[in-house]
């Protein structure tokens, strides 16, 4: 559960308001504010986007202050109500808390606290924690808001960032973090908090990663870090590498669109410096020996959403090059099935966010069971690549839609960065071989450019089909991930029916949802690529055209083959099979991109959905 900014310093609404504002992405149901003034607490909360927030501080102004915190919500006790926003307050009003995470014992504490006869007024366990805070604070004589989190902490389970402000003490904040996310940025004579670094982009670009199971306390010139009992504790400092322009639309109506057209400047940079002109790959960043690398007998991939679908590219290619058994596996489903991991199995953990929950717990499993882990993240001084033994950056900046497009590329281009690097060191491969399809990586930005450039037909189709009902994506081998990847686009941004089949597979049961009329989307292999990949797939797109699929072809120029048996063909440049991918997804990304638009939806916030799932 999503943003949270807080901040000491000029006009502290200002700069938490800009935070959440940075924030949002990561939840959007409600949002609220609470500010220290020179007479007291005030706050301010509303269900809803950030807009009705912004709406409500304009009719109830809140009085100057420098110190505050505030939050957007993604609902999970309590619907998305005002009163179920954040923050929520204690201790007479005096205290006020935000939170993200899951506090799995709240219905235990809350019946010790309605014993003790205090009252709630929302369904949320932030509010019991916020409860709790208030009668340790209270109970202890009110003199240390950072002790009493630290009791409080210890009595709490499951998931939490916690922030909390109290009258007594207005220029203080005290944050507390256990398994959520939370960073601290450093200023000058000021200090913020946030759920991620962009929450305070604006005003510094130095920032301090905390540990597991630390306590943060604030003030205008001091950062002071502790466990949960009160020894001292040190968190890493490292320097924002994200513009804060970057995090902006740029002329874009949404972020998505932005982000699609920013695809070839993200596989770019994620190219960027790894590898010589004679092909060698330099990884070092990976800290992972090239020994260790040999003695690997197995890849477990683990992911959730669209970065499991770029684990499913990396199976192909890798077990292709490297001849290393290769497994893709949905983080949440690895976690509880008692999964044969040991010290030769590399987990390759992909996360844009690096703080999905499902894929930390999954990640520590693992890490239990002796597995070597290597993180794929974009995200700076998030929690999977500080757990994890090696890392490897995608370096697609800021993605700020909900739905992820740019990371996806830059993901997949970092698995055929890790798949090469591992041949390099395993000897799988003669350096010639190697050297020529990182040639051929090297051109792919300029022909994703190519792609973008001609994108005005299949928008156009996008808006065309605004009012279908159910959409199909077929693909075979690289194309069946990519087919997936279609689809969940189509249902996130524009919440139509969309399925992604192998296109092998239609024939065993998929093939009965055709009928006249059907869309069905086919990404079609390279004719000039091995064996009959290509013919098989035709095959497969004149059997749903015999029963009435009205048939959108996704192609490789020049194979004028396809033209006969499709309904509307886009084609892309030539590229090797095994990197088609990150051509052949983009217009997909387009085209639900356009149709959402075209229903009138918000394609940068769609409705139930969160960037960044910090709950299991
Ligand atoms: C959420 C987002 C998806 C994303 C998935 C994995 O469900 O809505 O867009 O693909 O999380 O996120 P991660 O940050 O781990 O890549």
């Amino acid at each position: 559960r999503p943003g949270a900014a807080a901040a000491i310093g000029h006009s502290a609404l200002d700069v938490v308001m800009e935070g959440l504002r940075r924030l949002e992405y990561r939840g959007y149901d409600s949002a609220g504010v609470a500010v220290l003034t020179g007479t007291g607490m005030e706050s301010r909360k509303k269900s809803g986007k950030l807009a009705n927030l912004v709406a409500e501080l304009e009719a109830d102004p809140l009085p100057e202050a420098t110190t505050g915190i505030g939050h957007t919500r993604w609902a999970t006790h309590g619907g998305p109500t005002d009163g179920n926003a954040h923050p929520h307050l204690a201790d007479g009003g005096r205290l006020a808390v935000i939170h993200n995470g899951i506090i799995e014992n709240f219905a235990e504490l809350k019946e010790e606290l309605l014993a003790a006869g205090v009252g709630f007024k929302s369904e949320t366990d932030t509010e019991v924690a916020a409860a709790l805070l208030g009668r340790i604070y209270a109970s202890t004589g009110g003199q240390d808001l950072a002790r009493s989190m630290q009791l409080a902490c210890q009595r709490l389970e499951g998931a939490f960032t916690l922030l909390a402000i109290h009258a007594d003490s207005p220029d203080t904040v005290v944050a507390a973090r256990r398994n959520s996310p939370l960073v601290v940025g450093l200023g000058e004579g000021e200090n913020f908090l946030g759920s991620d670094v962009s929450g305070f982009i604006d005003f510094t670009r130095r920032a301090v990663e905390l540990g597991q199971d630390q306590i943060v306390t604030i003030t205008p010139d001091s950062v002071e870090i502790t466990d949960f009992h009160g020894l001292p504790a040190e968190g890493t400092e490292f320097e924002v590498n994200w513009d804060a322009a970057a995090a902006e639309k740029g002329g874009y109506d949404s972020f998505m669109e932005k982000e699609i057209n920013d695809q070839p400047q993200a596989v770019a940079d994620t190219l960027l410096g790894r590898f010589d002109a004679d092909g060698r790959l330099t990884l070092d960043e990976l800290r992972v020996s090239p020994e260790a690398l040999k003695s690997i007998n197995k890849i477990m991939v683990l992911a959730c959403g669209t970065s499991a679908y770029a684990g499913q590219v990396a199976k192909y290619a890798i077990e292709h090059w490297c001849r290393i058994p290769v497994e893709v596996e949905l983080s949440h489903e690895f976690r509880y099935r008692d999964p044969i991991v040991d010290s030769n199995t590399l987990i390759v953990a992909i996360s844009q966010s690096g703080e999905t929950m499902d894929t930390l717990m999954a990640v520590r499993y693992a890490k239990e069971q002796g597995a070597k882990i290597l993180a794929i993240c974009n995200t700076n001084g998030s929690t999977i690549p500080r757990e994890a033994d090696a890392v490897l950056y995608t370096h697609a900046g800021p993605e700020i839609a909900v739905a992820s497009t740019k990371a996806f590329l830059a993901q997949i281009t970092a698995t055929y960065l890790l798949g090469l690097y591992l041949a390099q060191v395993r000897g799988n491969k003669f350096q010639g071989e190697i050297k020529d399809i990182l040639a051929d990586l090297a051109k792919v930005p300029a022909k994703i450019q190519q792609v973008l450039d001609g994108a005005g037909a299949i928008k156009e189709l996008g808006q065309l089909m605004a009012g279908t009902s159910s959409v199909l994506f077929l693909g075979r081998h690289v194309g069946f991930p990519v087919a997936m990847e279609g689809a969940l686009k189509l249902k996130e941004l524009a919440y139509i029916h969309a399925e992604g089949f192998a296109a092998g597979e239609l024939k065993h049961g998929p093939i009965a949802l055709i009928e006249e009329g059907q869309p069905v989307f086919v990404v079609v292999p390279s004719p000039r690529g091995r064996d009959s990949l290509h013919a098989k797939v035709v095959s497969n797109i004149q059997e749903i055209r015999a029963r009435g699929a009205k048939t959108i072809v996704i192609a490789e120029e020049g194979d004028d083959a396809v033209k006969a048996y499709a309904e509307y063909v886009f084609y892309v440049p030539e590229t090797p099979t095994l990197l088609a991918p990150l051509l052949t997804t983009v217009p997909l990304q387009i085209f639900a991109c356009a149709l959402a638009t075209a229903k009138g939806f918000d394609v940068d916030q769609p409705r139930n959905l969160a960037k960044s799932v910090t709950v299991e």
